[in-house]
């Protein structure tokens, strides 16, 4: 049977629909943003959140920016849809969906600079809407691919979130335990909480729960102990950016878990699509890792845990180094090995 996803971004009759992931998994509720304004702070507090989620909810935001743009000439028109778009690329810096998102808008206002600014303003929303179909197949298709990796009876270690609501349906590394799912095998899932704000706790296990996909939620440090007792086979995460020589940014804590799956000889497995790869981008060394405020951890979910005052550090991503990556499963399939001459392939054709 398919598997039944909660659309967690959507654009319908001018509004953004967005699931808000700050709330899950206490209340399942909608927020219906109108400015562009909202859609900034919706993904700077991650109440959207996961890379290509991130970039669906740019195109939309932009839509909502540029409504009132002038519709005198493409020039005026033009310049006003730049403004906006360079303030919306500055919510978040490492996912490179966002700037993809923003980056294909743009091509497609400028294909259109012929039309009516009314004519290039509908064509952004349909823009907008395959920026959602398409990620809806990719998805889809790097589960299949990833599928091929895995077998019944497994266990899988996860990271983070990169689930359905993470995309606009089935997620990139747990796509494939939802197709498994569907064919009727048994996948052990062990969810890392991923502190500090427990996208693992909160949402990976409440998606993998919904689906009764076997999840099995651990703190962070349980991980080495869970690989030692020969539990998990396999480690599949997402990721925010992949570099040109196969470095991935992922949520903080990714680097760890990759070490661990290296000392324990597990497959460490990262699910990307072609919007999430930036050839641009030459090495880890140079992916902006975003860092967020100190309250995330010392007072996470209102509770204060450290003294005032205290210093802190709260990177929000680490990176990866390519030689700890046994995999990496696209939509256009899995390449291994020499990224850096792997990964422009994919681009071709
Ligand atoms: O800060 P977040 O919650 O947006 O971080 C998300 C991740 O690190 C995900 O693993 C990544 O974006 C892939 S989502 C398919």
């Amino acid at each position: 049977m398919e598997t039944a996803f909660l659309q967690s971004v959507f654009f319908q009759n001018g509004i953004l629909k967005i699931l808000d992931q700050t709330k899950i998994p206490n209340v399942t509720e909608f927020l219906e943003i109108t400015t562009i304004e909202d859609a900034w702070d919706a993904i700077k507090q991650l109440k959207v959140r996961g890379a290509p989620a991130i970039g669906i909810a740019a195109a939309y935001g932009l839509l909502l920016g540029i409504k009132n743009a002038p519709e005198n000439s493409f020039d005026d028109f033009y310049i006003e849809f730049k403004k906006q778009a360079d303030y919306l690329a500055t919510s978040r810096p490492t996912a490179v969906n966002l700037f993809w998102a923003l980056k294909r808008m743009d091509e497609r206002a400028k294909m259109e600079k012929h039309q009516p600014v009314a004519k290039i303003k509908e064509a952004l929303e349909e823009e907008a809407h395959l920026i959602r179909q398409e990620d809806e197949e990719v998805c889809r298709s790097i589960g299949t691919h990833a599928l091929s990796l895995l077998k019944d009876g497994m266990g899988i270690l996860t990271h983070c979130n990169a689930g359905g609501i993470a995309t606009a349906r089935y997620g990139t590394a747990l796509a494939p335990l939802y197709l498994a799912k569907e064919k009727g095998w048994n996948i052990k899932v062990f969810a890392d909480e991923t502190r500090p704000l427990l996208q693992g706790a909160r949402l990976t296990t409440w998606e993998l729960m919904q689906a009764g996909i076997d999840v099995t939620l651990i703190t962070d440090s349980m991980a080495a102990m869970v690989m030692k007792k020969g539990w998990v086979q396999a480690v599949i995460v997402g990721c925010d950016r992949v570099a040109a020589n196969g470095d991935v940014a992922n949520k903080i804590g990714t680097y760890g878990v990759a070490l661990l799956a290296k000392a324990h000889n597990i497959p460490f497995y990262v699910a990307a699509p072609l919007s999430t790869i930036d050839l641009d981008t030459k090495s880890g060394d140079d992916i902006p890792i975003e860092e967020r405020d100190a309250s995330e951890i010392t007072e996470g979910f209102g509770k204060r845990t450290a003294p005032e005052g205290v210093k802190v550090f709260n990177p929000a991503f680490d990176v990866t180094p390519h030689e700890l990556v046994t995999a990496i499963i696209t939509e256009k399939g899995i390449i291994k090995g020499n990224y850096q001459e792997e990964l422009p392939k994919l681009f071709q054709g």
